[in-house]
């Protein structure tokens, strides 16, 4: 007889009893900002699509870094937007590229800020291919080389972390062997393991001006109906010596990264992504929603999924709140 013995009501009765008994929590140090980083100085280009977001030149993004400091986030991570993108994307992997030099900058001024680089060619191809294109596709091993050796000049930058996110096969063995080649066996691999090929990035592709000049993503990325095969993904990355794996899009993914945490045991992260951020931003300039509890109950979603880290451009803001700002 359950009834009118148990009632779930009583734990919820005050907000204090709440938290007593709330499951799920979030810290600053489980979030990381995303930041796009521009040549030039004094630039504050703002991302039309993702307010509050801008494109950074480098004196700027160590300014706005002081704030992440302050706030104890968990890191940031950044992109490079390069003045020139070639067939080669050259300036992914040359050792004074836009984002070689933002990492050095932000390492000398706070050396304890988490600095994690993404590791992709589309913002550096003149095609917005994440690769080498031969014959109207992307050539996987030719790639690989060109993530190889961006790696490396991130690590020899000062990069804390690198990340590839461009789903081509055998990235991870191909980084890890080059970062211990040139001595940089402390460096960890956050492989971009279960990324798929999603609407939701189209904000970003704006900020980053990396949209595909011809087709789209999809003979590398994955297919959003697969799960299992994201499994697969994160099996395979982690034998090649991926440290830690992440899931990306976040809410609409919350089932790969529920299986995720159920069979791995390495660090998870999730990625909250530009069409998210966007969505959330632009429900609440319209007046349909609350934007800080839409936020915070988006957040407290992807972590209850299995998340320990997300990647969020609501990183600042939520970490504000949760200071009490
Ligand atoms: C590729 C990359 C993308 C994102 C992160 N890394 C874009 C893509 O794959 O097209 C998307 C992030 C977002 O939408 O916020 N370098």
């Amino acid at each position: 007889m359950p009834f009118p013995v148990h009632r779930m009501r009583r734990m919820r009765s005050t907000e204090p009893l709440r938290r007593l008994v709330r499951e799920t929590t979030i810290e600053p140090s489980d979030l990381v900002l995303p930041l796009f980083v521009t040549e030039g100085e004094r630039v504050r280009n703002p991302i039309s699509s993702m307010p509050g977001n801008f494109q950074l030149s480098i004196d700027e993004l160590v300014q706005e870094c002081a704030e992440c400091v302050e706030l104890g986030l968990g890191g940031v991570i950044l992109f490079g937007i390069p003045e020139h993108k070639d067939e080669l994307a050259s300036e992914a992997y040359r050792e004074d590229g836009i984002v070689q030099r933002a990492v050095r900058a932000l390492k000398t001024r706070y050396p304890g800020l988490v600095v994690i680089t993404d590791v992709c060619n589309c913002e550096y191809t003149s095609h917005g291919h994440c690769g080498k294109v031969v014959d109207g596709d992307v050539d996987n091993d030719a790639t690989l080389e060109w993530l190889a050796a961006s790696a490396v000049s991130h690590a020899r930058s000062g990069a804390d972390i690198v990340a590839p996110s461009d789903m081509m096969d055998g990235r991870v063995a191909a980084i890890r062997r080059a970062l211990d080649q040139a001595g940089y066996v402390k460096t960890p691999i956050l492989s971009y393991a279960a990324k798929y090929a999603s609407v939701f990035y189209g904000p970003f592709r704006e900020a980053a001006e990396s949209a595909p000049q011809f087709g789209d993503r999809r003979s590398y990325q994955m297919d959003p109906p697969n799960a299992r095969e994201a499994m697969r993904e994160i099996a395979l990355d982690i034998e090649e010596g991926a440290d830690m794996i992440m899931v990306k899009p976040a809410m609409p993914y919350l089932d790969i990264l529920r299986m995720a945490r159920d069979r791995f045991d390495v660090p998870l992260a999730a990625y909250q992504v530009s069409g998210e951020f966007s969505m959330i931003k632009a429900a609440a300039a319209s007046g349909w929603l609350d934007e800080q509890r839409a936020m915070m109950e988006s957040l407290t979603a992807i972590r209850r999924a299995g998340a320990d880290v997300i990647l969020t451009y609501f990183a600042r803001e939520a970490a504000r709140l949760l200071a009490g700002g």
